[in-house]
């Protein structure tokens, strides 16, 4: 609690802090991550890369760009860990992306190698930290971060399902000329080439696919969300 003077008043205020958001890894997906957490003021982002200048370079272009946006976060870009003290979530997004022709899987050993290590340094100074997982293959890298935290499964959690659902349903949207607004999609299983659309639980405006679109036409749109991100028309990168 603290005090501010005004006049003869005294105001009690309670300050809370922002929550404080590390982002590992300062890529594509990592600079994306901390665009968006400060233009919706989730909180102050603390952005780290092994590249030198990166980091760095990315935090002062996104603080800069506050006032235009008008968010106030604070950013700090960083080669090491002691920034991240204190945590309330840490996104991990540092490993290698795909290359043309590769499935996720190929990138197992050395991200496992690279996720392993980050985690290490996190948690030593996060202690109650809520983990993110974006580093791929994802399903392989949440279960090697949990364990190698030591944190209750309920705070490590991995993003792609929610990546996987909508790019669903923009396949699906594009087909039918629709807004995406008006499609909800399932997908379960993991994030790689085993993932499991559900077109009945699939919608439009609450009508199932299955009842809009023709058996093959479906098979397609199933088949592409289930590679997305391997063809260039699906991402510019090619990494997911
Ligand atoms: N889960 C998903 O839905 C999803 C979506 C997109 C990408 N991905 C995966 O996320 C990862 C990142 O993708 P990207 O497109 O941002 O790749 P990128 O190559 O643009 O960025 C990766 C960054 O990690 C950094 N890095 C490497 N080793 C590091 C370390 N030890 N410590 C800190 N930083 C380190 C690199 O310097 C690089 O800047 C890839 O594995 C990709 O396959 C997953």
């Amino acid at each position: 609690m603290a005090a501010l003077q005004v006049g003869k008043a005294e105001i009690l205020t309670e300050l809370r802090p922002r929550p404080k958001i590390s982002v590992i890894g300062a890529g594509n997906v990592g600079a994306s991550v901390a665009q968006y957490v400060v233009e919706k003021e989730l909180g102050d982002v603390v952005l780290v890369d092994v590249v030198e200048g990166i980091p760095q370079g990315k935090a002062l272009d996104l603080a800069q760009a506050g006032p235009v946006h008008g968010y106030d976060s604070n950013l700090i870009g960083s080669n090491g860990y002691d920034e991240t003290a204190d945590s309330d979530i840490v996104v991990i997004t540092a490993g290698l992306a795909r290359k043309p022709g590769m499935t996720r899987d190929d990138l197992l050993f050395k991200n496992a190698e690279i996720v392993g290590s980050v985690v290490e340094q996190v948690v030593k100074r996060s202690r109650n930290a809520i983990l993110i997982l974006v580093t791929n293959p994802l399903d392989a890298m949440v279960q090697l971060a949990w364990k190698k935290s030591g944190f209750p499964s309920e705070r490590v959690i991995g993003m792609a399902g929610v990546l996987d659902s909508a790019r669903f349903r923009t396949f699906i949207a594009r087909e039918l000329d629709v807004s995406v607004e008006n499609v909800t999609a399932f997908v379960l299983g993991g994030h790689g080439d085993s993932m499991v659309p559900l077109p009945r639980y699939s919608t439009v405006a609450g009508i199932p696919i299955t009842d809009l679109l023709p058996a093959d036409k479906i098979q397609s749109l199933v088949t592409r969300t289930a590679n997305g991100g391997t063809a260039p028309r699906d991402s510019t990168w090619g990494s997911r």
